[in-house]
């Protein structure tokens, strides 16, 4: 084993025959000398006899406890090092160097040990810093320790203690970036993570300590991009392939690759594009693709390269998957299933599946007069989608979930289903050595992509719970069923609609799918999940090969989740009267996304406006309230406005007759919002009029021209909007 470091004995002239009285002096004189000849002839073991002969005999001997230790590690026996200090902390309780040394080895070998309790290393190291609070070293170690033992809030707090005690100490800061960097950048695992508010200002000040650290000026990038401070960002990235570029060919092509990511969040889709086929030309590594895809999927929309590119990182993943785990894979030859009724078929041992929409499924929705474009035609803009399949899936026994997405996967497959070749496997464990935890519950899975985001929460993994209740959990036989659920805290929405007295069933039916992406779970007794496929034959051309109709749901969605958040209106008495003539008020709800991506630079001035103009009839939505408040809000409006965001996503929540209005964004890429209002049945307006923004930049300050513009669309979609008059006897 690669030990990591070569303590050297301690150099003791000791009078030990004083402490010694049953043996005689010279006896424990020989016993040490052989001691130290066996370590220096590299014979550990012998060494290791020796010392611990000597600890019996002289068990208040500090320094042959670090002796013994130093010797057991030579060994490779880690743990045994570590229990020596154990006991020699537990002995000299208050000696300052032993309880560093302690520390300092747990922090440098404890990833290869098998601590048992973390919280007894974790001690010592606390009372090392007690014990001498002036000593820098302790403070790293104890970090270092806190991290290997995931206790990533506790680590946090010692650096930033470390900091305001040895102020501007790059020794300090530069350790203290990259946690904070590697943290941000893997969030979905730490979604409890406290990380200070000024985490990219901590790299920025010791990358400009330290001007010669690649690494730290790669964390200073990481912390920007993944703070959204895009610009910022792409000017770090950029400063490092000036100072650093040609060194390490590898190294730049990763920061390349990473840059285009980068590029194209900031809306520079042309550098973007370049740098991500420079990376493509140099491999076409699963990396490198999944670059080159994004920046296809954000910067043109329905990008037939796009779509090519994915399809080719898809395939080079599950080609790379070298997962060989008998229950799993016994050939190591992995693929993917995209037809579930096909899988079923040929595999009925494996899974079984049930048609959930067949009266609906394959029939077009939408209309080709909406939406209505205030201003020139969007290109690509969809009008027609054809119903997807709805499914319940069940995967009969021995099957594994894994990925933040929750990859379903079991016999050599990956279950793809609806994502296609977006499944998101960036994150999927791709070898044997995952953990694995045995779930011995059958259970449903509503894990799916960014679930902590409120679109994909509301439109796709809640109406799938809704099913699964319909179909699963709520009937007696199924009553052993459990959910599987991410972490706390990953998903805010999710715990309050949980919350909801509906969902009162589930106390004690949840699963945590916790670190998904280092864990992989099996479920032994099956797993049910819903999902909906998009027909082979797309006639419109709407669903198939896109990037972003993946997280587009059926319409058989809306006539679940619509109703089901109005019944809970109704049962709590909030559902709001639309058909008396007081109503009026709050009708227009405009959603804000003030300080956020894709809000307007002059939203205050945009309010001020639309509430001068609209009086009582607008309600300026924030989104602070909970989420019944919220459902409550939307079910009264008539009209909707709002830029492209998951605010939007609201709109799911009016009655029959509202009518959306939307600024697009420029690139428009993502139209689900269009399959949102197609799917409901329901109208929208598009005022490309007003420039927009690219994905995840700002929109330009509305000009009091495209004010009154938007105020006069509002005023059309007023009109137009037929709320309270239709459509309520289908829900009553
Ligand atoms: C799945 O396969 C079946 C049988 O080959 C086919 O009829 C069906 O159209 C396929 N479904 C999709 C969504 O492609």
């Amino acid at each position: 084993m690669a030990v990591k470091m070569l303590p050297s004995l301690i150099a003791v002239v000791v009078c030990f025959a004083r402490i010694a009285f049953a043996i005689p002096h010279h006896e424990l004189e020989d016993i040490f000398a052989q001691a130290k000849t066996a370590f220096a002839d590299a014979n550990y073991p012998l060494a290791v006899k020796h010392f611990r002969t000597l600890k019996e005999l002289l068990p208040d001997w500090k320094d042959n406890y670090i002796n013994l230790a130093s010797a057991e590690l030579q060994t490779g026996n880690v743990n045994a090092m570590l229990q020596v200090y154990k006991e020699a902390v537990s002995k000299f309780s208050s000696d300052g160097p032993i309880h560093s040394r302690y520390c300092e080895l747990l922090a440098k070998t404890g990833d290869m040990a098998d601590v048992e309790r973390p919280e007894d290393g974790i001690q010592a190291c606390e009372r090392a810093v007690s014990l001498e609070p002036r000593l820098k070293s302790n403070y790293l170690y104890s970090a270092e320790t806190l991290k290997l033992a995931g206790r990533v809030n506790q680590a946090l707090v010692v650096y930033a203690k470390a900091d305001a005690l040895f102020p501007e100490d790059a020794e300090i800061l530069r350790p203290y970036c990259a946690y904070i960097a590697d943290i941000m950048d893997a969030f979905f695992n730490h979604p409890t993570a406290r990380l200070p508010p000024n985490g990219y200002e901590i790299c920025a000040k010791v990358a400009e300590m330290l001007p010669e650290d690649s690494d730290i000026l790669q964390k200073l990038a990481v912390a920007l991009k993944v703070g959204m401070q895009h610009e910022a960002a792409i000017a770090v990235y950029e400063l490092w392939l000036q100072k650093f570029g040609d060194r390490n060919l590898k190294d730049t092509i990763h920061i390349k690759a990473t840059l285009a990511k980068t590029l194209i969040n900031g809306g520079k889709r042309d550098r973007a594009d370049e740098l991500a086929k420079e990376c493509l030309a140099a491999e076409r590594s699963r990396s490198h693709l999944n670059a080159a895809a994004l920046v296809r999927a954000i910067g043109w929309p329905y990008d037939r390269l796009g779509w090519e590119l994915q399809v080719e990182e898809t395939d080079a993943t599950i080609n790379s998957i070298k997962i060989r785990n008998e229950k799993m894979c016994p050939s190591g030859k992995w693929r993917i299933a995209l037809n579930y009724t096909e899988e079923a078929e040929l595999h009925p041992d494996r899974l079984s599946i049930t048609f959930l929409n067949s009266d609906t499924a394959h029939q077009t929705y939408g209309r080709t007069d909406d939406p209505i474009f205030i201003g020139p035609l969007v290109p690509k803009y969809p009008h027609l989608f054809l119903e997807k399949a709805v499914y319940l899936v069940l995967f009969k026994k021995d099957v594994f979930l894994t990925g933040l997405n929750g990859v379903v996967h079991a016999d050599c497959t990956v279950y793809a289903g609806s994502h296609h070749a977006n499944i998101g496997l960036q994150t999927f464990p791709m070898t044997d050595d995952t953990p694995i935890v045995e779930i011995h519950d059958r259970a449903v899975s509503i894990m799916l992509h960014q679930m902590q985001n409120y679109y994909h929460w509301v439109a796709e993994a809640l109406p799938k719970l809704l099913l699964l209740k319909e179909h699963v959990l709520d009937k007696p036989e199924y009553k052993d069923v459990k959910v599987i659920v991410p972490s706390k805290g990953v998903a805010k929405t999710l715990e309050d609609t949980l919350g909801m007295e509906e969902f009162a069933f589930l106390k004690d039916r949840l699963i945590t799918f916790a670190n998904p992406t280092t864990t992989r779970y099996h479920f032994t007794k099956g797993l049910f999940v819903v999902d909906w496929v998009h027909a082979r034959d797309d006639v419109h051309g709407t669903l198939a090969e896109s990037q972003w109709a993946v997280y587009w749901p059926p319409k058989h969605v809306h006539s679940i989740v619509r109703p089901f958040f109005h019944a809970a209106l109704r049962k709590r008495g909030t559902f709001p009267d639309v058909t008396a003539a007081s109503t009026n008020d709050q009708t227009i709800v405009y959603v804000q996304r003030k300080g956020g991506v894709r809000s307007f630079a002059n939203e205050d001035q945009v309010c001020a406006y639309l509430s001068e103009r609209f009086g009582n009839r607008l309600l300026i939505h924030t989104g602070g309230e909970g989420l019944l408040r919220q459902v409550a809000v939307f079910a009264k409006a008539r009209v909707v406005v709002g830029n492209h965001g998951a605010g939007l996503t609201n709109f799911m929540f009016t009655q029959p007759g509202a009518v959306l209005v939307t600024i697009p964004k420029d690139p428009m890429v993502d139209f689900c919002f269009a399959n949102m209002v197609a799917g409901m049945g329901e109208r929208h307006f598009v005022v490309s009029e007003i420039p927009g923004a690219h994905y995840v930049g700002s929109y330009p300050a509305l000009s009091a021209k495209h004010m009154e513009l938007l105020g006069n669309v509002i005023e059309n979609a007023y009109e137009m909007s037929s709320v309270g008059e239709v459509g309520e006897h289908d829900e009553l």
